[in-house]
């Protein structure tokens, strides 16, 4: 728990400009229950652990840890159990990664991100470009200077976690509540840091999900949210690099569940970027809220997931305002129930996944064409006792744009996939193809991107019979 953060938060807006008195959120709850009668796509039996529930609509359910939760098993025995992504709540921070210039230390975050890919998690980078947690040695730069550390904090830090990622949270928390930029000193560098931030981001790891991250923008009628939506807007319209918008979905006293969340969330989709809850909390886990806030997110289709900050409320940053779906006896408490509910009830699939029930999203083989000039080159990115992490790099080598591609590979003998990402995958072992992913598929002359897979097995020998067929 840091004071300071803590008050920063509670600097947010009050009671009163931010909504939601229990009535209101009552009544949201309820029209929200309306609009989900349609019954959920994914056949099968409900999930009974948060991930299998939100796998099923294609989703993740991610929590954060620190790395001293690595020794802690009552915390890793529900991690192990309930999630299928991880964040780090401070070691991939700036001041964690860079402590002094040119200095790199990946030690604390690299200890989280093995124990989670060692058991089929993915991961979120968190964060790259912040006003808060800097490494010490920014606060004696200014300008050009600072600029330039800033890019090369960014190159630094994702070329070592380049192909590793699920998403980065490329920059956190840039605007003030009045919508307007929040003044820093990345600020001060130039009103472009953070379009350069983006840029360089995506030269740094193409493959990575590059997000914007921040808190008190999930009521669509407030000023930071609408301040947020407009950058995207730009990005999106100037072709800066983004994929993605996290919201921190921190709920106090002062920022209840508003009842617009979900046209947020779907507004911002709308722009063409997915939107995951990226740090979810409310005070004392109100059940209706949680419910609230994951129906909202299963109501949208590019809602890929919710993580909260925390397992227990004694992992929380918030403790005394118990806000985590398991209490300090590693309870479920009722949220945790009406988040599970939530997830099973799902009314919408993520576009590109494979729900892990079939329903008529999944159940389209791959068309394989043998039309295409793609190539596709494998590399693995990491391994360990038992499993490994390989990444497929797809390349465009027609001179006209391609719409859609598939890779065929074979896995030798004793590999198993456990996880996917930025590609659809049919077929676990042996050969398996991969399908572009909704975001990915259009591919310009030249131009590259990748999929990334986990795997049980030793990574020693190479897949075979790799081909690149388009569409
Ligand atoms: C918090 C951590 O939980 C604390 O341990 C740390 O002292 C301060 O930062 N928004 C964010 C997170 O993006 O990085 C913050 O995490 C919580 C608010």
């Amino acid at each position: 728990m840091n004071e300071i953060s803590v008050r920063v938060r509670r600097r947010t807006p009050g009671r009163g400009r931010l909504l939601a008195g229990v009535l209101t959120v009552a009544t949201v709850i309820a029209s929200l229950a309306v609009t989900t009668l349609a019954r959920a796509e994914p056949s099968g039996p409900p999930g009974t652990t948060l991930k299998a529930a939100a796998e099923r609509s294609g989703r993740y359910f991610g929590a954060a840890m620190g790395r001293d939760r690595l020794s802690d098993n009552g915390f890793l025995t529900i991690a192990n159990r309930e999630f299928d992504m991880m964040t780090a709540v401070n070691e991939m921070k700036p001041d964690a990664t860079q402590p002094n210039r040119g200095q790199f230390d990946f030690r604390a975050g690299d200890a989280i991100y093995n124990w989670a890919v060692q058991r089929g998690m993915r991961v979120r980078g968190h964060t790259l470009a912040w006003h808060a947690q800097q490494p010490r040695f920014w606060s004696t730069l200014s300008g050009g200077a600072l600029r330039t550390a800033m890019i090369d904090h960014i190159n630094g830090v994702m070329t070592h976690y380049r192909g590793k990622l699920a998403a980065w949270d490329v920059v956190n928390e840039a605007f003030a509540e009045n919508g307007s930029r929040r003044s820093s000193n990345l600020q001060s560098t130039g009103n472009d840091w953070i379009e350069v931030a983006f840029r360089t981001a995506r030269n740094a790891d193409p493959s990575v999900k590059l997000c914007y991250n921040d808190y008190n923008i999930e009521n669509w009628t407030y000023a930071k949210t609408q301040g947020v939506y407009n950058m995207i807007r730009d990005f999106k319209a100037r072709g800066v690099p983004i994929d993605c918008v996290g919201l921190q979905t921190h709920f106090t006293g002062g920022s209840s569940l508003p009842g617009n969340f979900q046209t947020t969330l779907s507004s911002f989709a709308a722009l063409g970027v997915d939107v995951a809850l990226t740090e979810a909390d409310v005070t004392n886990a109100s059940a209706s809220q949680y419910q609230g806030l994951t129906q909202a997110c299963m109501n949208v289709p590019r809602c890929i997931g919710i993580t909260t900050w925390g397992i227990r409320d004694s992992d929380s940053w918030r403790g005394n305002e118990n806000p985590l779906l398991f209490d300090r006896n590693s309870n479920p408490k009722s949220a945790y129930t009406s988040v599970l509910n939530a997830l099973n009830a799902a009314s919408t699939t993520v576009p590109g996944t494979t729900p892990s029930s079939p329903g008529p999203s999944s159940s389209t083989p791959p068309v394989s064409e043998p039309s295409g000039p793609c190539t596709a080159t494998y590399r693995m990115t990491n391994s360990w006792g038992g499993g490994f992490q390989g990444e497929v790099t797809v390349t465009n080598t027609a001179s006209g744009t391609r719409n859609g591609w598939t890779v065929t590979l074979t896995l030798p003998g004793g590999q198993t996939l456990v996880n996917v990402w930025n590609a659809v995958n049919t077929g676990t072992s042996g050969t398996v193809t991969f399908r572009n992913a909704a975001h990915n598929g259009s591919l310009g002359a030249n131009a590259s991107t990748s999929f990334g897979f986990v795997a049980n097995g030793s990574g020693g020998t190479a897949p075979g019979n790799l081909g690149c067929t388009s569409p």
